[in-house]
């Protein structure tokens, strides 16, 4: 392995597991992946852009360690996160002659991650999964941590699983080939970690912000990696979300009320929305004289720069009802009797939960974000 790749551990007793951030991971994988092989036998999953450029090499490595393998391919996009397609992945994993030492490989962005990671979690009761992530927000964020699931028509990630992969395996070289849109989409999560728990990182964001998203190797790497072991750290002190892990919804809240007003299409994409709620996080607190003014207007310049939304006209939501909003964020998961809960900052690298957000000044706030 060269000198360029480095290793984190997430530490979680006997299912701790390490993440490897660098190039050229996919031609590396089937060694990296060969001593945790239980049998030699691995079921990659990908979609069907993702395995235009990179089933191959992968194909090749496990091929090279002696690894027999099998590919699932899904179409592309959020709505193959759905029971439909999860059944249809599931026979046909199943249908290549599994046990439970066989491995799947999760090649791809998020929606390949989740489904597979679920698929992982349910089939044969458990089988050990591998991620190789190829979106920078499946790098930095959905890769990591052990949270896989699907959708339903109710709403998003509403049936899942708790479940940690066996590696992760962020090959930074496969950012290039990732549409501009999508690799900002990213970054808007990598923003975040700086916003809830390190104000020196979003610093040094505002520095070297644009050397990341014009993917020079250094910066990137150091970036994933940042953003990594933040989420390793949380994710080991906290696995199923009873405490510290509610801070990594920071811009959730706000984001999933304008994901579902804008109906989860390629209107917004999730890390946009991310990016406009850390915004309205941090207005709505300045507003509430919890954090200052001066840090708002530092998040939404750093954003806006680097080419994020940060204002709801941006995304055609100009004068959308505060109560609207409003009902959305009151159907989210992470509602508790019927109260709206918000991360909120205190300044930058500083986040703290709110768990009965006051609903009147929100509405307030939301007309005047919306106006
Ligand atoms: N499990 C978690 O903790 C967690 C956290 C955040 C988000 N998520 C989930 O992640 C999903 C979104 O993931 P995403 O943003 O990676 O989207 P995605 O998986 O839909 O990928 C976005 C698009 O980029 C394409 N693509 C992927 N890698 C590419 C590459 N290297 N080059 C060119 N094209 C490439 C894909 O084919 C797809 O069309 C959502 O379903 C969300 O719920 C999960």
């Amino acid at each position: 392995m060269t000198a360029e790749i480095e290793t984190l551990r997430l530490d979680l007793a006997e299912r701790s597991y390490d993440i490897l951030v660098g190039p050229r991971l996919i031609e590396a994988a089937g060694r990296v992946l060969l001593p945790l092989m239980r049998r030699r036998q691995a079921v990659i999953v990908s979609d069907e852009i993702v395995a235009r450029r990179y089933l191959a090499p992968l194909r090749d490595s496990l091929s090279e360690a002696g690894i027999a393998h099998h590919t699932v391919l899904m179409p592309p996009g959020e709505g193959t996160k759905d029971l439909n397609h999860f059944g249809r992945l599931a026979e046909q994993i199943l249908s290549a002659g599994i046990e439970r030492g066989t491995m799947l490989v999760a090649l791809g962005g998020g929606v390949v991650g989740d489904l597979t990671g679920f698929a992982a979690a349910t089939l044969l009761r458990g089988i050990d999964f591998v991620q190789i992530p190829t979106t920078l927000l499946a790098q930095v964020d959905s890769s990591v941590g052990g949270k896989t699931g699907i959708n339903t028509r109710i709403g998003k990630n509403l049936i899942g699983a708790f479940y940690q992969p066996r590696l992760v395996l962020a090959d930074i070289s496969v950012l290039t080939s990732l549409p501009r849109r999508e690799l900002l989409a990213g970054y808007a999560e990598i923003v975040k970690y700086g916003l809830i728990r390190d104000a020196e990182f979003f610093a040094w964001l505002e520095a070297e912000g644009h050397s990341v998203c014009a993917l020079a190797p250094d910066p990137l790497r150091r970036a994933v990696l940042t953003s990594c072991a933040m989420k390793a750290e949380i994710v080991a002190g906290d696995e199923h979300e009873e405490g510290d892990r509610a801070l990594l919804n920071f811009g959730h809240t706000f984001g999933h009320a304008l994901e579902t007003e804008t109906g989860f299409s390629s209107r917004l994409l999730h890390g946009e929305a991310v990016a406009l709620g850390m915004g309205l996080a941090f207005d709505f607190a300045a507003k509430l004289g919890l954090a200052a003014a001066q840090d708002a207007l530092r998040v939404r310049r750093h954003l806006a720069a680097s080419g994020l939304p940060t204002r709801l006209e941006e995304i055609g939501l100009a004068g959308v009802p505060a109560d609207r909003l409003l009902g959305h964020m009151s159907r989210d998961k992470k509602v508790r009797e019927g109260r709206i809960t918000l991360i909120l900052p205190r300044r930058i690298g500083a986040c703290f939960v709110m768990l009965d957000a006051p609903i009147a000044p929100l509405r307030d706030f939301l007309t005047a974000a919306a106006a």
